[in-house]
């Protein structure tokens, strides 16, 4: 299978891609273990395209707890060599307000105690990614164009801060970040991004901003809900079919 356009993972309240068509199912045991959920890979515009949703289709595995490895693996057995990553985030600067669609430029990665290298097993090649720039800056620039081409507005560059989860942050800890550089703030941009580097794969992420980070908005003592960020999300998510089919008529650079 290796005339697949693109591979979607799917991020909180993104379980499923309706325009699919034709979609089968794919759920490889990997070389990492079992993906989070089944891999759909139907038509999308007339083209190949692969979902699979982060967290499980019934949101069950936990920022913490998903085995990124797998799930880059089972898209990479289906035949994906470029990934788009959804990520519903907090906005922390004002250009990432809750609604807002982003591709960050930069990453900064705060988790910890997860299995972050493919090198992990004895005896496997150590590797020394370069990853300073943590996403591809051809399919960022593809998936820029995209939106341009199709009237949506998405925020170009951006530090995202990845999180431990699955708790959302203190005020003080956004403060942090910010004072750091971060634009926004995901559990899941960790370790992901690394591995599609190490597996290599192209890999950009489409950050939904879903809610303001603690403090951040202008009700700092604002609390957030699943509901209010599943409602926002759902809400953006609305702008996505017309990106991907902008985005998969663009030749892939
Ligand atoms: N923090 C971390 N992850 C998130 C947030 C947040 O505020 N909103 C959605 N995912």
């Amino acid at each position: 299978m290796s005339d697949l356009a693109l591979a979607i993972v799917g991020g909180t309240g993104v379980y499923r891609l309706a325009a699919l068509e034709d979609v089968e199912s794919f759920f490889p045991e990997t070389r990492f273990g079992l993906p989070s959920g089944p891999v759909r890979i139907g038509t999308l515009a007339g083209h190949r395209v692969a979902f699979l949703a982060r967290h499980g289709e019934g949101h069950g595995v936990p920022p913490h707890r998903i085995n990124y490895r797998a799930n880059l693996a089972a898209l990479q057995l289906a035949g994906a060599s470029r990934v788009l990553a959804l990520n519903t985030v907090g906005g922390i600067t004002p250009r990432y307000a809750p609604g807002a669609l982003g591709c960050p430029d930069q990453l900064i990665d705060y988790t910890w105690g997860r299995i972050s290298t493919i090198c992990e097993e004895p005896g496997s090649e150590v590797l020394h990614v370069d990853f300073g720039d943590p996403y591809t800056p051809s399919l960022r620039r593809s998936i820029l164009a995209a939106a341009q081409h199709a009237g949506i507005e998405v925020v170009d560059g951006g530090c995202y801060g990845a999180t431990q989860g699955p708790r959302l942050e203190t005020k003080a800890e956004i403060a942090r970040l910010r004072r750091d550089g971060c634009d926004l703030v995901g559990m899941t941009g960790m370790p992901e991004a690394a591995l599609a580097r190490e597996l290599g794969l192209d890999y950009a992420c489409l950050a939904i901003v879903a809610n303001w980070a603690a403090g951040a908005g202008p009700d700092p003592d604002e609390k957030i809900t699943l509901e209010a960020v599943l409602a926002t999300v759902e809400a953006a998510s609305a702008r996505l079919p017309a990106l991907l089919q902008a985005l998969l008529a663009l030749p892939a650079e």
